[in-house]
């Protein structure tokens, strides 16, 4: 019995930390803040949480559920339900091949950053133009890609993955320590309150259509749904384990991060710049920008940016992990390849598709495709046209041929379904509606044929 309880309690936490280690990364900590910042803050926080609790909570279920009721990865899970369905599990891992390059890139920026605090000190990082500077360059930034890279490389060739998740263990509640700290401290600057008032009160003017769009992409994005990953780890996820309970607890998780991590940042926009909106629109750089300078201003400036930059690399690299390695499981469960094979393709091909992504904020930025640079556009097509599709056919592979009452009987099998009412609408009804919807404006809006 204490051998059964011991197991059951371990492997709860299994799921709970590889799905929160997937999901918490830099898409809580530099993509949130920056996406905040330019949609309205309190307008864009309050539509985000509305969509993970309805949406992300919908699609969180369903791909754990049909995770474990398979129990096979998201491939093998498609087929055995219905083989017309297989390329379901096709377009999953599209969306991980266009992030994973991109990933690395910013994750490079964050190495960048350890070495200058480390090495140049607080006040040279958050000079003004020390961002541009950098990344306008040709081959640093590309440096910096490369040891991000291969350190994610040699983890998934050993197979060290154990090895990080314990580290991330130890760091993560040192990571939720330290953001609360700097907030604390950013927030109680002069000149803050305007900042944490602009990001906590929603101001319904500001919604846009474009607003929603960005929260959803962002929540597909942060919470590692629509490409497959939470079915793998549903695979893993014994019978007896309560499942609705443990994916509020990723969600609690990754949604208190990203929210630490914007009044952190947000309110510093406001103290460093007087409160001059025009920076909210940083775009990807604003943590690379604005943070440096709540260090800099800081006692210990330079201590607290190296530890919370070490920081920033483990989240970034428990993400960056789970998305190489679900390239190179695919590529070896469809071509028979073996593990060190498939990653040096997958890791030589993703350093070819990073390279535009990365020059694109320099050598190449005058090339804008659909008005963005290169990278935000393969972030564009991942998270707001690929995810969203992926979704759309997941929501109606659940309704139309699995059926939502396997679904919530696999739920079930471990504890009462709570929010089962919401579940089996959203599925059903909100969810591919509002998909298709949002689908067609943003193309059509992106391309110019609509405008809103
Ligand atoms: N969720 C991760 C983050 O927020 C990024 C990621 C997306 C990781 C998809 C795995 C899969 O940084």
């Amino acid at each position: 019995m204490h051998d059964k309880n011991r197991g059951i309690f371990s492997s709860k936490i299994g799921y709970v930390m590889a799905a929160a280690g997937s999901a918490v990364g830099l898409g809580n900590i530099w993509r949130f803040p920056y996406l905040a910042a330019k949609y309205g803050g309190g307008t864009f926080l309050l539509v985000y949480l509305i969509l993970t609790v309805t949406f992300g909570f919908t699609m969180l279920v369903a791909e754990t559920a049909i995770g474990r009721k398979t129990g096979k990865s998201p491939f093998a899970a498609f087929r055995q339900l219905d083989s017309r369905f297989t390329f379901i599990g096709l377009l999953g891992t599209l969306v991980p091949i266009i992030i994973f390059p991109y990933y690395c890139v910013i994750g490079g920026w964050v190495v960048k950053y350890l070495w200058a605090f480390l090495f140049e000190g607080s006040t040279a990082a958050a000079a003004d133009g020390y961002f541009t500077g950098f990344v306008g360059n040709v081959g640093e930034p590309i440096l910096w890609l490369m040891v991000f890279m291969a350190i994610v490389f040699l983890t998934v060739l050993l197979g060290v993955e154990k090895g990080v998740e314990k580290v991330s263990k130890i760091m993560m509640p040192i990571l939720v320590v330290l953001t609360i700290l700097i907030s604390v401290y950013s927030i109680s600057r002069p000149g803050a309150m305007e900042g944490v008032k602009y990001y906590l009160l929603p101001d319904f003017s500001k919604l846009t259509f474009m607003t929603v769009v960005a929260a959803l992409g962002q929540m597909f994005f942060s919470l590692s749904i629509a490409m497959g990953i939470l079915i793998t780890f549903g695979s893993y996820m014994p019978k007896e384990v309560d499942m609705e309970k443990s994916i509020k607890q990723v969600e609690l998780f990754d949604t208190g991060i990203a929210f630490l991590a914007g009044l952190m940042i947000v309110p510093s926009v406001f103290v460093f710049y007087n409160g001059d909106q025009s920076h909210l629109n940083a775009g990807p750089s604003l943590m690379f920008i604005t943070l440096p300078k709540v260090f800099d201003s800081m006692g210990m400036g330079r201590l607290v940016g190296v530890v919370f930059f070490v920081l920033v690399l483990f989240a970034a690299l428990t993400s960056a992990i789970a998305l190489m390695e679900t390239v190179v499981s695919s590529f070896m469960d469809r071509f028979s390849w073996t593990r060190k094979k498939a990653s040096l393709i997958v890791g030589a091909g993703s350093l070819l598709l990073a390279l535009p992504s990365s020059l694109g904020f320099g050598l190449w930025k005058d090339f804008m495709p659909l008005g963005m640079s290169i990278l935000d556009f393969f972030d564009f097509m991942s998270n707001s046209v690929l995810m969203p599709i992926t979704a759309l056919v997941t929501c109606l592979f659940v309704s139309r041929v699995v059926g939502v009452s396997a679904i919530v009987q696999e739920v079930e099998i471990s504890s009462a379904f709570k929010r089962k009412k919401m579940f089996v609408v959203f599925v059903k009804y909100v969810a591919p509606i509002c998909l298709i919807a949002i689908l067609i404006s943003s193309v059509l809006n992106t391309f110019g044929i609509i405008s809103i």
